[in-house]
This record gives structure tokens, sequence and C-alpha cells, in this order.
């Protein structure tokens, strides 16, 4: 027992001393780059003593496996010196290595790392004899890196087999979809993109994929990453297809249908269930549910979106939902959201004047455009204005009848056709309905024509003849519908995917 323990002790000691001997080396080739091959020696041309392109002569090999010693480099001397960097360059050297194995890079390749401030992934390239490669950040660091940014390579169409972004650059872009399409316009066609993102969730990979319009997914795999800042890498290879026109990533069918995929099926799995009974205090009962709520982007990453845009409908006063809850609750990822507030009653119209970032629409969301009778709920002479306004329920002009007092004529548009005319499935779109009954007229549209599949998550309030608060036993004479009929609406589009909450 102790022999064989004692043997194990020797043998690691001998691959622990290899290893810090292969990492001696590396520390001495970079001080060595810095301090006769780096950009120094183009000022000082008598300090040179060795031309910077006298390449491959010393090949060695490192643990590895790589052949160190074949590269030009410049590098910043104390980041070089520090085994954290020799670390990374390690790394870099078996992610490449795997890649070459599996037939996405070759030694030929002509190859670009994207948002690389100190290129040490084209020094690994290039030490594994990929030697047609460079780097691009913000700031150049030559000869590895360039000046170029994520959104705007210095380069021409279709000009590298290989494109390769590191370190979750994209994770931290801040037009991602822009970050994408360059990689496409770049890229030759049948080349490899391989990217690092620190996002592992089922719903933001999907959000990724999307975001490329120019390629095909061929697979993806996690490895361990170097440090706390990404523990995790989801290491994602796509394929830049020869005819991009052919190809179509909508959700939305020939028949409006949604797919609900299975990371979809997951996320209405994990999330709160519905209030199965009806509750005998919905003013409480239904106002605490928030509380319990789980929020999309508490369950997933949100990265990879274009645009990010809530949908207030019914937003009734500036104050209310959008500022009280929106903007201060649901959590936002520190994305900034385009909001659109839409809101029919003249009264409240004067408070979305001059709020940045948000449009308002002064009418009234429905199935068609055509005019409409918007009642006023307000008795004359009443002083709190503010509660009453904005909860009238609309009708179409010609049924007449129903409604009964003070009256508004307002436009009504077709909320379906907007929406799909406003927002993407590449968009991020969250959206609160609060209209007083029409929701059973907008949700089965919103089904119908395909457009509730632009929607990733959904505050409804159901309108029902509620238990009054003041009176027990008698329930709201303003609704028709009953709270069966609302739990039927909240099912019908858990079933369809959609990550539908009640709303207070
Ligand atoms: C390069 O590609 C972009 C977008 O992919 C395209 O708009 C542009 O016309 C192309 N340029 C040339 C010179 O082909
Ligand atoms: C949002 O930004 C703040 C400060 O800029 C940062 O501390 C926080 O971690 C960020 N949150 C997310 C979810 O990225
Ligand atoms: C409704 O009106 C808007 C604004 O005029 C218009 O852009 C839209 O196409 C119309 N929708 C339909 C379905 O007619």
């Amino acid at each position: 027992m102790e022999l064989a323990a004692g043997k194990l002790g020797f043998f690691r000691n001998v691959v622990v001393r290899f290893l810090l001997f292969s990492l001696l080396i590396v520390g001495f080739r970079f001080a060595y780059v810095i301090t006769i091959r780096g950009e120094s020696c183009r000022v000082g041309d008598d300090f040179c003593f060795f031309s910077s392109r006298s390449r491959g002569n010393q090949n060695l090999v490192s643990a590895a496996g790589g052949r160190i010693g074949s590269s030009s480099v410049t590098l910043n001397p104390t980041a070089a010196a520090s085994p954290e960097f020799q670390k990374r360059v390690m790394f870099y050297i078996t992610v490449f290595q795997d890649l070459i194995v599996d037939g996405f890079l070759s030694t030929k390749s002509k190859s670009l790392c994207v948002e690389t401030p100190v290129g040490v992934d084209v020094y690994a390239l290039r030490e594994i004899g990929v030697d047609d490669s460079v780097g691009i950040y913000k700031k150049a660091m030559k000869p590895l890196v360039i000046n170029g940014l994520g959104h705007r390579h210095p380069f021409n169409n279709n000009t590298f087999d290989f494109i390769f972004s590191g370190n979750g650059a994209v994770d931290k872009s801040a037009n991602a979809v822009a970050f994408a399409a360059e990689i496409g316009r770049t890229l030759k066609p049948e080349g490899y993109v391989v990217v690092h993102t620190a996002s592992a969730d089922t719903y933001s990979f999907n959000s990724f994929i999307r975001l490329f319009n120019c390629c095909t997914f061929i697979r993806s795999r996690h490895i361990a990453g170097l440090d706390s800042h990404m523990p995790q890498i989801h290491e994602i290879v796509m394929k830049k297809q020869i005819d991009i026109k052919i190809r179509s990533k909508t959700d939305i069918n020939s028949v409006n249908r949604c797919s609900i995929p299975g990371y979809k099926q997951d996320l209405l799995r994990n999330s709160e269930p519905l209030i199965e009974s009806e509750p005998l205090k919905p003013w409480i009962t239904l106002k605490k549910n928030i509380e319990k709520v789980k929020y999309l982007p508490s369950m997933v990453d949100i990265n990879f979106k274009q645009r990010y845009v809530y949908i207030d409908v019914g937003a009734r006063s500036y104050g209310s939902s959008i500022v009280s809850w929106f903007k201060k609750q649901y959590p936002k990822q520190n994305k900034t959201f385009d909001i659109y507030a839409i809101e029919a009653d003249t009264h409240f119209h004067d408070q979305y004047k001059s709020k940045k970032g948000v449009t308002l629409l002064p009418y009234a969301a429905w199935v068609r455009n055509e005019s409409l009778v918007f009642e006023i709920n307000q008795t004359p002479g009443d002083e709190n204005v503010e509660k009453g306004r904005g909860m009238g329920r609309i009708q179409a002009v010609e049924s007449g009848g129903g409604i009964v007092g003070s009256t508004d004529v307002i436009q009504g548009f077709d909320f379906a056709d907007w929406l799909k005319n406003t927002v993407s499935e590449k968009d991020f779109v969250v959206m609160k309905m609060d209209v007083e009954g029409t929701e059973f007229d907008l949700i089965p549209r919103l089904i119908e024509t395909g457009a509730i599949c632009l929607i990733d998550e959904v505050f409804l309030e159901c309108h029902y003849n509620r238990w009054q608060k003041c009176c027990p036993g008698v329930r709201s004479p303003k609704y028709q519908k009953s709270y069966g009929q609302c739990l039927d609406l909240f099912k019908s589009l858990r079933q369809r995917g959609v990550l539908v909450h009640q709303w207070w």
C-alpha cells in the first residue's frame, strides 16, 4: 500500500515538474518575444538580432502538445509573464486542437479572432500552425491584433474560413445583431464560426442561433472555463450557408401556429401554477399572486435579442403599471426596453408627453381598424377622477346598446396586425394587458393570427364577475364572464407555449 502510494506520488511529481518546465519555456518565449522581437524592433533596428520572420526553427513540444516557438508576437510584458496569461494560451491551444480534430479548423484556414484585447487566442492559433490568423479589437496590438470592432470588421466580404469569438465577447456586445451579421459578412460560405458564451440555458441558446442568419447550427458543448468570470463556457459551432435566402427562422408557420419547442414547455412547467379555484377575496389573492410570479428573466438569460420591448395594453396613467411595476420590479438584466403604452383615454395622454423611450398609442387595442364607443366610467362630480378613468369598456359603434352612461368615440386598431409589423421573433417582448373584458376578443385574435408567438411573456388581467369587496355575496355586474372562462383563457395560452401570468 505504502509503496504504491509512494510510486504514485513520484509519478505525480514528475508530471508536475514537466508541466512547470513547459510553462517556463512559454514564459521565456514571451520574454524573448517582447524584448527582442517586439514592436520596439522597428524603431531601434540595431537592437534586433533576429529577423522577426525567422519562424518555425525552434519547435518544442509543450504540455498541451502544441508546437511552441513558431509565432512572432508582441505582448504586454507584465501580462505575458504572468502564469495566468500562459494558462490562457494553453487553454486556447487545447480548444483549437479539438476544433482541428473535429474538422472545423485546419492549419490552412484563414482565421479571425473577434474582440480579442491582447490576442491570446491568435497567439495560440499561430502556435499550432494556423499561420494566417489575426485578431481585431478597438485598440490594436500589432502584429497579433489590428484595429477593428465586433460589429465592424476591417475586411471584405467572404474573407475568412474560420472566425472565433472567445471570452464571452458576444455576451458583452451592445449590439449582438450587428455582431452576428458582421461575422456572417466576413466569413466565407461553408466557413465555420465558433463562439464562446457564458449563457448556458436553452432559451438564450435559441435566441443566439436565431441571431446568425448566415449560418446553420453544427454542434455545441460545455467546457470548463478559466476563471470565475466565466466558470462554464458554452461553445457553439455554426457553418455559413452558401445560399442564405432559402432559410427562414420563423416560429410562425403558414397556418399561424407557433412551434412549441421543449425549452418553452420546461419554462411553463417551472412557472407558478394558475390559481385553479375562484378566489373569495380576489382583491387580495390576485394582488398577492404577483409575488409568486416566476419572471422569465429570472429563469433564463435574455441576451442575444435584437430589441427589448414592453407593451402596456391599457396603460392608464404613466405612474401605474409602467413606473410602479415594470420599471421598478420587472427584472430586466440591465437591458434598455422600448416601451409602448396603449391607452385610448385622452385623460392620460398628457402624462406621456416627452417621456424618453416611451411611445404612446392613443387608441384602443382592437381586432380591426374601426371606430369604437368607449365608456367613460365616471360619475359627474366624482373627485376620484383618476381612479375611474381608463376603466371603460369598448364596443363597436354599430352594435350600439349595452353601455350606459357617458361615452366617447375613439379609434380602435388591429392590435395583432400592429404587433406583427412592430416586433419580430428576434426581439424580447413583454406584454401587460388590462383591457376591461376586451381580452376575450384580443387574445383569440392574437392566437388566430399567430401574433401571440411574438410575445415572450404575458401579464394578463382577466375580467369576470368577481365577488365584491363592498358587499359580501354580491358579484360585480360589470362583466359577464365567469372565473372558469378566465381560467380557460389562461390555460389556452399556456397550452400554446405562452408564458402567461395572472395579473391583478
Ligand atoms: C458585402 O455584404 C453585405 C451584406 O452581407 C452587402 O450588403 C454588400 O453589398 C456586400 N459588398 C460587396 C462588395 O459585395
Ligand atoms: C447590471 O449593472 C450593474 C452595474 O452596472 C451590475 O452591478 C449588475 O451586476 C448588472 N446586472 C446584470 C444582471 O447584468
Ligand atoms: C390599420 O391602420 C394602420 C394605420 O393607418 C395601418 O398601418 C394598418 O395597415 C391598418 N391595418 C389593417 C389590417 O387594415
